[in-house]
């Protein structure tokens, strides 16, 4: 089926922490994009491209708006989204007094089937087209979210959580049912239409030797599968982490020693990870999220993420909204919170750079670039258009900005789930703001 909108387009054809900011940007003013069978068929100008189109197709049009590629939410745990907003603890006390009471409710398959759709119809109604999502500990929570996911034509990564120690009991799995179910998930959903497998270790802390072996194991029968965790996220964890494994040299050195250091393996903050933390992530090709929000929410502290992006071997970075520590659903809310990051480590993170972040950045450090996360010919068609004055005081504000760049940061500072008018899937209209 063939669809197409029009309106302003703004994809990235390189990377902002490493170009010029005018080189990096894709910037189409009244521009088409045509979607065929889930892909982007065509991007040009309007003007060129009307004529060429059958007479009978409707065109989208946004005029005053602008046409991104989907967000991507690069880290983030769709069954808390019953317990954001949980009051007054850092990370530890967090988990065990929200986190894995919560979690313990999806053993039940129709509420995981229902908080699935919430967080589905959230995310579409902001703007977000990928997420890399964290279930619990049982495996029908994942199949729920990958079959809701499936339904609407979503590109998602998703995988069960492991945890066999240091949690209630009814949320403990075992090195070999971690590895057998995580398994058969590899087998029945990776690949499938538009889902992909991702290996789930929770955090060191909450895996055994035995386990983080048995999930090192499947990782290497299964080298293109995507693998996510945590690291380095709080002071507490990270000594708690130094106890457990006296015979590794740092926190780092724990997953890789366990082969879970690699290439599409992406680690949610890593704030305090040491330099030769950072090399041993530059060496392994392994990826981190940045996960503001939920940071600040922690009072974990905040990612610098200079030494990532800037170095000459640049660590791959995308955003993460991290629900249910993170507090929104928006990747411009989450944008927001990176650039007060920045601030906090001395140096302003630009609109276009953060911008970047959410899309192809964020594409990239999942492994899911040559898919996803821009806008041109061949594409995935995963489209979501941002209007510009969403609210009164956007409205105003719009008036004057005097550029593409400012308008844009003003979008990340001001703007949120009501500046999203709509989402498009694979081609087809998912969300709609309603009038
Ligand atoms: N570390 C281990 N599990 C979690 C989790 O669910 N959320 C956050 N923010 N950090 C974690
Ligand atoms: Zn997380």
């Amino acid at each position: 089926m063939k669809t197409a909108v029009r309106g302003d387009v703004l994809s990235f054809r390189g990377n902002p922490f490493r170009e010029a900011e005018r080189d990096c940007l894709a910037f189409q003013r009244d521009a088409l994009v045509v979607m065929e069978n889930g892909r982007i068929a065509a991007c040009g100008p309007a003007a060129e491209l009307l004529p060429t189109l059958p007479a009978d197709l409707a065109v989208a049009h946004y005029p005053d708006h602008l046409i991104l590629p989907g967000f991507i939410d690069c880290h983030v745990h769709y069954p808390q989204t019953e317990m954001m907003a949980a009051y007054g603890e850092q990370l530890l006390d967090w988990l065990h007094h929200y986190t894995f009471v919560t979690e313990q409710g999806f053993a039940d398959e129709t509420h995981a089937r229902e908080v699935a759709q919430v967080f589905l119809s959230e995310q579409l109604r902001n703007g977000v087209t990928t997420g890399c999502v964290f279930g619990t500990v049982h495996p029908a929570s994942v199949e729920m979210l990958f079959q809701e996911a499936a339904r609407i034509n979503l590109r998602i990564l998703a995988g069960k959580v492991c945890m066999d120690r240091h949690a209630p009991p009814a949320l403990l799995d075992t090195p070999l049912t971690a590895y057998e179910q995580s398994r058969a998930l590899i087998q029945r959903w990776h690949g499938q239409g538009r889902a992909e497998y991702v290996i789930t270790p929770r955090f060191a802390p909450t895996s055994s030797y035995g386990q983080l072996e048995m999930l090192g194991a499947l990782a290497a029968e299964f080298p293109d599968v995507a693998i996510q965790s945590h690291i380095s996220e709080n002071l507490d964890e990270i000594a708690w982490v130094k106890q457990l494994f006296p015979g590794c040299r740092d926190y780092a050195s724990v997953y890789q020693r366990y082969g879970l250091l690699r290439p599409r393996a992406i680690y949610g903050h890593g704030i305090h990870l040491s330099d030769e933390e950072l090399d041993a992530f530059r060496d392994s090709g392994a990826s981190l999220a940045h996960c503001p929000t939920s940071n600040f929410f922690l009072g974990s502290g905040s990612l610098n993420l200079r030494p990532c992006v800037e170095s000459a071997r640049p660590i791959p970075l995308g955003l993460g909204t991290d629900l249910g520590a993170g507090t929104s659903f928006s990747m411009l809310q989450t944008m927001n919170a990176a650039y007060m990051a920045a601030q906090s480590h001395g140096k302003p993170l630009s609109a276009v750079q953060a911008f970047y972040l959410a899309t192809r950045g964020g594409a990239e450090a999942l492994g899911i670039a040559d898919k996803v996360g821009r806008i041109a010919p061949g594409m995935e068609a995963d489209l979501a258009v941002l209007n510009l004055r969403s609210t009164p005081l956007l409205d105003f504000r719009m008036r004057y900005a005097r550029d593409l760049s400012e308008a844009l940061f003003i979008q990340m500072m001001l703007g949120d789930d009501r500046a999203v008018a709509a989402t498009y899937v694979a081609g087809s209209r998912a969300y709609q703001q309603p009038r």
